[in-house]
């Protein structure tokens, strides 16, 4: 089937590329030039296992083209995913400009019929309004349907080939059919499709993060409780995940939720709700405590160093999780501007969102960047870790006491083993341990 696909940042683009992987003939739709020569060379601009190999394979294969040409991209198809931004507002509401950019442009250029598919995460009956702003522009046929992506950076490309579940929301028979087309690759390998109304399928979207995000703060409001009383949580968070109606994903405790999703659907969920004039106190609560772990954590940097000003401090994770090179919404943001502003001299290092996080903070004065965890050690005054990579799970500890000035290291992601860190006589504080 042809497809075209608007927006190419990590939804957009792997969405394209998986479309083109399982058969589909994809046009994808950029907004600028940026990177454009990059795509069309098989070189993706963003990190994510195991995308690069399959844009080059599909473009070998002629079945994924990518342009800038708005006109061009809605007449290759009649049925168009929107996969661009819908960011927070100031207010916290999902922010819908590009959404409704996109669908007053394929108004203005569309010569037939078109089945427009909300893939942006957007608010309960955003749909309606896309239909609003459309039927003002044309009078050709049309329909709005909503199929929310649940990727998860990092894993991507396989979360895309490998859903839990396919969710569509759809208004009439029609769209229901194009659906089992483009998803029949997925359902023929019995991956579950889901179909539902319209806005079911918006609040599918919304309902399933702020639950993983009310996961999150509930394990680390308890894991506060562990460490008042001497308890650990990663026993606790264990016994309590071994229940299969509880689970054990999302029940790690640490520097909480970050990234371009959670905090910003959780923020949204909370405005749908003022909106409805329904009670939003469970979600303003997860927020509250989600923030105060980043809060927390400086404070008890602050204390056991006693006076930061001019003590070398090195950091390691700046992306908001590992296997990302994304910062948005990233603990170590907060962290590593608060540690900044108090005089400390910070060493950073991530494995791959040094370039995205230097252009937030860049290199100056008391802020370097490092290309090798070790190096960034050396001098240091405390280690400070913030996102859970795999290559800082067992670490050689010896090298890093010969390497440090004094043995301090703060934990945000409990990944160090409590026990190995008091043999080794390093100062080691975690969170609800
Ligand atoms: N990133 C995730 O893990 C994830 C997962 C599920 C759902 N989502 C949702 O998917 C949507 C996109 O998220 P993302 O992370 O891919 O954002 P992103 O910022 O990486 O990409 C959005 C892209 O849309 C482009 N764009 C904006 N207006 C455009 C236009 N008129 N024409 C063509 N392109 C345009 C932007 O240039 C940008 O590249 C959001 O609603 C997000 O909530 C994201």
């Amino acid at each position: 089937m042809k497809i075209t696909v608007i927006g190419a940042g990590y939804v957009g683009l792997v969405t394209a590329v998986c479309l083109a992987e399982v058969g589909h003939e994809v046009l994808c739709a950029k907004k600028t030039t940026r990177n454009l020569d990059k795509l069309r060379n098989g070189i993706s601009p963003i990190y994510e296992l195991g995308l690069t190999e399959m844009l080059q394979s599909n473009l070998k294969r002629g079945r994924i083209e990518f342009t800038t040409d708005m006109e061009k991209a809605v007449e290759f198809s009649d049925v168009i995913f929107i996969c661009v931004g819908t960011p927070s507002n100031q207010k916290g509401e999902a922010d819908l400009d590009q959404v409704f950019e996109v669908s007053r442009s394929v108004a203005e250029h569309m010569d037939r019929y078109k089945l427009l598919i909300e893939k942006s995460t957007v608010p309960v009956n955003t749909h309606q309004k896309i239909e609003k702003i459309m039927s003002s522009i044309t009078d050709i046929e049309f329909e709005v349907a909503s199929n929310p992506e649940f990727l998860s950076e990092g894993n991507s490309v396989h979360n895309f080939m490998h859903p839990h579940r396919i969710v569509v929301g759809v208004a009439s028979e029609r769209a229901r059919k194009i659906f089992q087309e483009i998803y029949e690759p997925f359902t023929s390998e019995g991956y579950p499709l889901l179909f539902s109304d319209v806005a079911s399928a918006e609040i599918i979207k919304y309902a399933s993060n702020a639950f993983l995000a009310i996961k999150i703060s509930y394990i680390n409001m308890i894991a506060d409780l562990c460490e008042k009383t001497g308890a650990n949580i990663d026993y606790v968070s264990r016994g309590v995940g071994l229940d299969h109606r509880i689970g054990d994903k999302f029940l790690d405790a640490g520097l909480g939720y970050g990234g371009s999703c959670l905090p910003k659907d959780v923020n949204a969920l909370i405005e749908t709700y003022q909106e409805y004039q329904l009670d939003n106190g469970l979600l303003v609560e997860t927020r509250k405590i989600n923030q105060q772990r980043r809060e927390k954590f400086y404070e008890d940097i602050m204390e056991a160093l006693e006076k930061v000003d001019g003590k070398t401090i090195t950091i390691w994770g700046l992306a908001f999780k590992p296997n990302t090179d994304d910062i948005r919404a990233a603990p170590a943001v907060d962290i590593v501007q608060k540690l900044k502003e108090s005089g400390a001299k910070l060493k950073l290092y991530d494995p791959q969102a040094k370039e995205n996080f230097s252009r937030k903070i860049p290199e100056e004065g008391n802020i370097t960047y490092y290309q090798d965890k070790y190096e960034a050690l050396e001098d240091s005054d405390a280690l400070v870790i913030i996102t859970d990579w795999k290559e800082f799970e067992e670490p050689d500890m010896d090298k890093i006491k010969e390497l440090m000035n004094s043995p301090n290291i703060f934990d945000g992601r409990n990944i160090l083993d409590k026990e190995l860190m008091a043999q080794k006589e390093f100062n080691y504080y975690s969170m609800g341990r």
